[in-house]
């Protein structure tokens, strides 16, 4: 069977999930049918929120969008994981030139693991072109505002983790 040309699979450690990447599942989805936001086990960085969480902050965050979004883990290699999802495009969000080196790494590398897989680039509203989760974590263990950036869920469960608030 042909990988399929309407599924774009969206990576990352979404931790947690902010309102960028929620606008760039959006914007996504005017050009595929379905989106695969894959949360990984297997990133360098360490995570605030366990896997389980950050799966149900994404899941809550995306909900409007029914079935056209699915929320997956993955364990291992990124591209052997589109592979499996019967796709061959990987799909990044892309902020300012700081993110580009990184980005292009990336996607380079997973071209030279899987050359049938592609990298496309969605640039968040201009709004959120600022927004990284490391700031809004920071913002937050701080005990500033962080309601423009992240969905309510995420708002309250940082609220919990940092300050011990319960919602
Ligand atoms: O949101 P992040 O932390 O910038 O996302 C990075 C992520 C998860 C996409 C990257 O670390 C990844 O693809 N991890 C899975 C393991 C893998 O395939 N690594 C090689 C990438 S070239």
């Amino acid at each position: 069977m042909s990988a399929s040309r309407r599924r774009i699979v969206y990576p990352g450690s979404f931790d947690p999930i902010t309102y960028g990447h929620v606008d760039v599942v959006a914007r996504a989805l005017q050009l595929f049918d379905e989106v695969v936001l894959a949360i990984a086990v297997d990133s360098t960085k360490k995570p605030l929120f366990t896997i389980e969480e950050r799966q149900a902050f994404a899941e809550k965050a995306l909900a409007t969008h029914g079935a056209k979004v699915r929320i997956v883990v993955f364990h291992g290699l990124l591209v052997e994981f589109v592979q499996e999802q019967n796709a061959r495009a990987i799909l990044r969000g892309l902020r300012a030139v700081s993110d580009f080196e990184f980005e292009f790494q990336m996607a380079l590398m997973n071209r030279k693991l899987a050359d049938s897989i592609e990298t496309l680039f969605l640039m968040p509203r201009g709004a959120y072109t600022y927004l990284s989760s490391t700031i809004i974590k920071e913002i937050g263990r701080l005990g500033g505002d962080v309601s423009a950036f992240v969905p309510p869920v995420v708002q309250e469960a940082m609220r919990q983790k940092f300050h011990g608030v319960k919602p």
